[in-house]
């Protein structure tokens, strides 16, 4: 199948598409590079550097014609959508909105799209399901909740079937430790690079932490399945900070101590989903323990 992958030079777009080529589908990539790295594209994969909001985009789906879209592609930063709101509408709304319609005149038979916990703001009721009360504390939970409106409206219009995903914190090898991206790859390299580790408030939060590569297995099943609705993707355990780094330093370096900051203002205390509905309708559930995925994940940090 042809199939298109935005962000497919990022974090989880990358794994996606590794495992799209391995499954002998034709994959073409569009990423401006702006996250993602050269380096992470698979050779196998046809790749534009285009920015979803260009109007090359139309050029590269007339001359493709995919059948199926992945739309890893946005502006994932929660400080920077706070900070340069219209930048960040710009991308995750205007940027798709470019997208479904060159969607829609090529005739896109399906898009599977990646929402977020940041959703759901401080939970009302935990595990979260998917029929948890939205409250949106960012803009970028703005900007990623709107474009489910977009997809279910586009299916009713136009007959273009979608899947919304709404991954918990998912984690693994290729993610950004630089920055405020993920707390594993954060922690993880700069244990092994004996760096000194910030933890923000007490590290009692909690969260729910999905393997990447059970989040790619989400995506495959959602190409020829889960039509038209919105799941969970994450694995129904919560951890806190304090845990999870004494699970990586217990790995890396037993000996290491955090040093604890400010607590951050606006970070949600407890969060964790359920994935049942992906379960029962897809019969989909993780299959990587956090022990494992770490454990994979320092390999790649230690270049192994
Ligand atoms: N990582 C998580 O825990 C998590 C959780 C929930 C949802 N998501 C969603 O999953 C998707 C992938 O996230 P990720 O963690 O792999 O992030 P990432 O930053 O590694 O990947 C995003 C990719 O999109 C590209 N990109 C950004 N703006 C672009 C633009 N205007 N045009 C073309 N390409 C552009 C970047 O270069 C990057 O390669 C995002 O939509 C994100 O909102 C991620």
């Amino acid at each position: 199948m042809k199939v298109l992958v935005t962000g497919g030079a990022g974090f989880i777009g990358s794994h996606l598409v590794d495992r799209l080529i391995e499954l002998e589908h034709q994959v073409v990539i569009v990423d401006d590079l702006s996250h993602g790295k050269r380096e992470y594209i698979n050779p196998k994969a046809r790749f534009y550097n285009v920015d979803i909001r260009s109007k090359d985009l139309e050029k590269i789906f007339s001359e493709e014609k995919p059948e199926v879209v992945f739309h890893e592609a946005a502006q994932i930063s929660v400080p920077k959508s706070l900070d340069n709101p219209i930048m960040d509408a710009e991308i995750n709304i205007i940027g798709t909105i470019n997208l479904l319609e060159c969607s829609k005149k090529h005739n896109v038979r399906k898009i599977i799209y990646p929402a977020s916990a940041a959703i759901f703001g401080e939970p009302e009721y935990l595990p979260i399901d998917e029929k948890h009360p939205l409250n949106m504390i960012s803009g970028y939970g703005i900007t990623k909740h709107t474009v489910e409106h977009y997809l279910q409206v586009y299916s009713v219009l136009y007959g273009i079937e979608y899947t919304v995903l709404r991954y918990a914190n998912v984690y693994g090898p290729r993610q950004d430790s630089t920055g405020e991206g993920g707390v594993v790859s954060i922690f993880c390299e700069r244990m092994l690079e004996g760096q000194k580790i910030y933890i923000f408030g007490d590290g009692e939060q909690t969260r729910d932490f999905v393997y990447v590569k059970d989040v790619v297995d989400a995506n495959i099943l959602a190409m020829n399945n889960l039509k038209n609705d919105i799941f969970n993707v994450c694995t129904n355990s919560k951890i806190s900070v304090n845990n999870l780094f004494d699970l990586i330093s217990s790995i890396i370096d037993d000996s290491l101590k955090p040093i604890y900051g400010e607590e951050r203002h606006g970070d949600i205390r407890h969060s964790y989903m359920t994935f049942e509905k992906i379960r029962n309708k897809g019969n989909w559930e993780p299959k990587y323990s956090l022990e494992e995925g770490i454990k994979e994940t320092i390999n790649f940090y230690k270049g192994l």
